[in-house]
C-alpha cells in the first residue's frame, strides 16, 4: 500500500518536472525567436540605416542569423519537434563564423589571415561599444542564446510543449505574430526616425553653389562631416586624425579639392595602377547619396584632422 502510494508520488513529481521542463523549454525558445529577429533587424539597420558595409565575415553570419528567424518562427507555428535540431545546424556554423570573426578583430596573430582583400576590412570594428563589444561579439551572443535554447528544448523533446505558445493560453501563431511584428516595428520605427533626422535640411552643406565654387562651405558644418565620416568612413580608414588608415598626407596635401572630389566620386579599384593597399576604395566611401558640398565638407574636415593645407591654387 505505502509503497504503491509513493509511486504515485513520485510519478506526480516527475510530472511536474517535466512540465516545468516543458515551460522552459518553451519560453526559451520564444527568448530566441526575439534574439534571432533583434539580430536579423539589427544587422539590416546597421548596413540600410546607418549604411555600414558588411565584410566577408559579417555576411559569413548573416548567412547563418538570417534563416534562423524564419526557421525559429516556421518551426514554432508549425509545432515542428525538429526544430532545436535545426536551430543547432544554423547556430553552431554561426558561432563558429564569430568566433572567428572575434579573434580577427582582437588578436593581432590572426588579423594576418584576414581574407577580405576586397572591400571592407574585417579586422576593422563599426560599433565599439564600453570600448570592447563589437557586432561580432553581439552575433555570438545571439547565437550562444539560440543554442542554449535548442539544447533545452532537445532535453524536453519527450513533452508535449510546443503547443502551447509564450504564454499557457496564447497560441503558438498569436505568439509568434505578435513577438516578430513588434521587434521588426521597433527597427522599422527607429530606421524612420533616422531618416527623418538626417533628411531635415542643414544650413550651407545642402548649397550646391557653394559645391561647385572652389569655396569651401562655411563654418559649422564640420560636425556633419564628422557624422558622415563617422558613419561611413570609419569602418574602413578608423578615426579620423594622424592615424587614419589608407588616406596618406600626401595625398589630401598634393590634390586640389576639385581632385579630391572627383577621386571620391569614382574610388579606386583594388587593381587600379595608382592602388596602393590591394584594397578598393568603393565610390563616395560606398555612401549613396552624399552632395558635393557634403564630400567637399569631408575633404576638408579630414585636411583639418591631421593639420594639413589645401594645395595654393
Ligand atoms: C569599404 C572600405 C572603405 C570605405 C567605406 C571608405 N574607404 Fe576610402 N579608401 C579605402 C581604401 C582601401 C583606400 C585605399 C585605396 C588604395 O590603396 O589606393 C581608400 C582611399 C581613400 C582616399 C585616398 C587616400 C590616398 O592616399 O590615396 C580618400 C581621400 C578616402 N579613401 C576617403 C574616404 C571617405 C571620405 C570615405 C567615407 C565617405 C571613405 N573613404 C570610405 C576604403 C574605404
Amino acid at each position: 500500500m505505502t509503497s504503491i502510494h509513493i509511486t504515485f508520488l513520485e510519478e506526480v513529481a516527475e510530472v511536474g518536472r517535466a512540465s516545468r521542463r516543458g515551460a522552459l523549454a518553451r519560453v526559451a525558445l520564444y527568448i530566441a525567436l526575439v534574439t534571432a529577429w533583434i539580430a536579423t533587424s539589427g544587422s539590416l539597420y546597421m548596413s540600410e540605416v546607418l549604411g555600414w558595409v558588411p565584410c566577408l565575415w559579417c555576411w559569413y553570419q548573416r548567412v547563418a542569423m538570417y534563416p534562423l528567424a524564419c526557421v525559429i518562427a516556421l518551426g514554432l507555428l508549425a509545432r515542428d519537434r525538429n526544430l532545436p535540431q535545426y536551430m543547432l545546424g544554423l547556430a553552431v556554423p554561426g558561432i563558429l563564423a564569430s568566433t572567428y570573426h572575434i579573434l580577427l578583430q582582437k588578436v593581432p596573430f590572426f588579423a594576418r589571415f584576414e581574407s577580405c582583400r576586397v572591400g571592407v576590412p574585417c579586422s576593422v570594428d563599426y560599433l565599439n561599444w564600453l570600448g570592447f563589444i563589437t557586432i561580432p561579439m553581439l552575433a555570438w551572443a545571439a547565437f550562444a542564446i539560440i543554442m542554449v535554447a535548442a539544447v533545452l528544448a532537445l532535453r524536453a523533446r519527450e513533452e508535449d510543449f510546443l503547443a502551447e505558445g509564450l504564454l499557457p493560453g496564447l497560441s503558438p501563431a498569436f505568439s509568434v505574430v505578435v513577438l516578430v511584428a513588434a521587434v521588426v516595428a521597433m527597427f522599422a520605427l527607429s530606421g524612420a526616425l533616422n531618416a527623418r533626422q538626417h533628411s531635415s535640411p542643414s544650413s550651407a552643406l545642402s548649397t550646391p553653389d557653394a559645391a561647385m565654387s572652389q569655396t569651401l562651405p562655411p563654418a559649422g558644418t564640420s560636425s556633419e562631416a564628422a557624422r558622415i565620416y563617422n558613419e561611413s568612413c570609419i569602418g574602413c580608414h578608423g578615426p579620423a586624425g594622424p592615424g587614419t588608415a589608407y588616406i596618406r598626407d600626401e595625398f589630401l596635401r598634393s590634390k586640389s579639392d576639385l581632385a579630391l572630389l572627383s577621386f571620391m566620386r569614382a574610388g579606386r579599384a583594388a587593381n587600379a595602377p595608382d592602388n596602393f593597399s590591394g584594397m578598393a576604395m568603393p565610390a563616395n566611401g560606398g555612401r549613396i547619396g552624399l552632395s558635393d558640398a557634403q564630400v567637399l565638407a569631408l575633404i576638408r574636415y579630414l585636411r583639418e584632422a591631421r593639420g594639413l593645407q589645401p594645395p595654393a591654387p
